[in-house]
């Protein structure tokens, strides 16, 4: 394929972990089933760490990346914390040499994720973000339709990730401005991603955007996962949020993203129209999350020489995991010279500029230019 391993391809890759919570476990197994060791966790919350470590089957615990790095020898870091510590981590890992994956969000704003690509730059290290939203097989397939040319040029789309009944918690790392960098907007950011991703990552151009925090605070529309409630704690975070971005190019991309919402279901989808067809990937959850009711969709919009309609449904593998484990894979395979990278350092620049000037626009009432 032409593509240059980052490393010694004659042995596994090593990767340390850090971060025990959630997330842990699709960055294992994403790893693993690319022949990677994982061979270290760190994380200050000792128990968190201990329980990860067991799980997994990794023999090394810490309770610091400094401690890690000091410590085992690994090729790559992964970073899976709250988003606050995302810059500080990776931009530690960055200066000791290490590769890394960096979950979503990339940072609080674009101003830190701009650093960390700089440092990247600079280390001649790879930089990913989970953005596993295109790892998804339906995501491929479409993007695979995009490619072949037969959407042609995608005009407008529309980004969803809308909950009813789906605040992550209250008073928690999620709902606290300064250590998740807002609701929403930021923490499903995914659609936005996938659909500049088909769109070919245009050029921004303004944002025009409102948030709400109507249902915030308020425990009946806490979802059924995430953290557990913190009281007394922070929750200055955006529960909904509208907006509309405009590109260089003269296209056009709608966003919705709620946690809280009067939504009938939980939605997550990318539309778009292309001058030769439109297509649409999502999927709807069921009434209890991921249950049988749940639907997962790819569709092709064609209309013939003739004039008549020819759409497609596409029919993929299922991935329950919304491209979580495949990511992963994604990141050692760039190492390994095995595959071209799901994402760049750039695009993620791009997006969390987009993101900035959404939360800019809320607070104004008004359009702000995107530079
Ligand atoms: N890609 C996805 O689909 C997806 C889904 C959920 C969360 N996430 C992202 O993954 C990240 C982690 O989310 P989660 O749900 O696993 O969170 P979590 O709260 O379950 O776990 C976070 C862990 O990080 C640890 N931690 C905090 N500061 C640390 C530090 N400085 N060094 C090491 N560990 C530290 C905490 O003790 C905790 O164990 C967040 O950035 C979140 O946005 C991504």
């Amino acid at each position: 394929m032409g593509r240059k391993p980052k490393e010694d391809v004659n042995r596994p890759i090593m990767v340390g972990l850090v971060g025990a919570g959630g997330m842990a476990k699709y960055h294992v197994a994403g790893f693993r089933k690319a022949g990677a060791e994982v061979v270290a966790i760190a994380d200050p919350d000792a128990d968190a760490a201990e329980r990860a470590a067991a799980k997994f089957d990794v023999t090394q615990v810490y309770d610091s990346l400094e401690d890690m790095l000091a410590q085992t020898k690994m090729d790559a870091v992964s970073i899976l914390t709250p988003n606050k510590f995302h810059c500080p981590l990776v931009l530690q890992a960055l200066a000791a040499g290490k590769h890394v994956f960096c979950e979503k969000p990339p940072a609080l704003n674009a101003k830190e994720t701009l650093r960390m690509v700089a440092a990247a730059k600079r280390a001649g290290r790879t930089l990913m973000f989970n953005f596993n939203n295109r790892a998804r097989p339906e995501s491929q397939a479409m993007m695979k339709a995009i490619a072949s040319g037969k959407v042609g040029t995608i005009n407008s789309a529309q980004a969803l990730w809308i909950r009813r009944t789906g605040i992550p918690g209250f008073g928690g790392w999620f709902t606290t401005k300064a250590l998740s960098g807002g609701g929403p907007v930021i923490d499903l950011l995914h659609m936005i991603d996938l659909a500049l991703y088909f769109m070919g990552y245009p050029e921004p151009s303004y944002a025009l955007a409102g948030t709400f925090d109507t249902f915030m605070g308020d425990k009946r529309f806490k979802g059924p996962w995430g953290i557990p409630d913190r009281a007394n704690g922070t929750c200055d975070v955006e529960a909904a949020a509208h907006g509309f971005i405009t590109f260089k190019n003269g296209s056009v991309l709608f966003l919705r993203n709620a946690w809280a919402e009067m939504n009938k279901r939980e939605e997550v989808s990318v539309t778009f129209q292309g001058t030769k067809a439109g297509g649409l990937v999502r999927r709807l959850f069921g009434t209890d999350g991921l249950d049988e009711t749940a639907e997962d969709v790819c569709e092709l919009y064609c209309q013939t020489a003739k004039g008549l309609r020819a759409d497609k449904t596409v029919r993929v593998k299922p991935d329950e995991t919304m491209g979580r484990v495949r990511s992963a894979t994604n990141f050692v395979r760039v190492l390994q010279g095995r595959e071209a990278p799901l994402n760049t350092p750039d695009q993620a620049v791009k997006l969390m500029k987009i993101i900035d000037a959404v939360y800019a626009s809320a607070k104004t009432h008004a359009p702000v230019k995107i530079r």
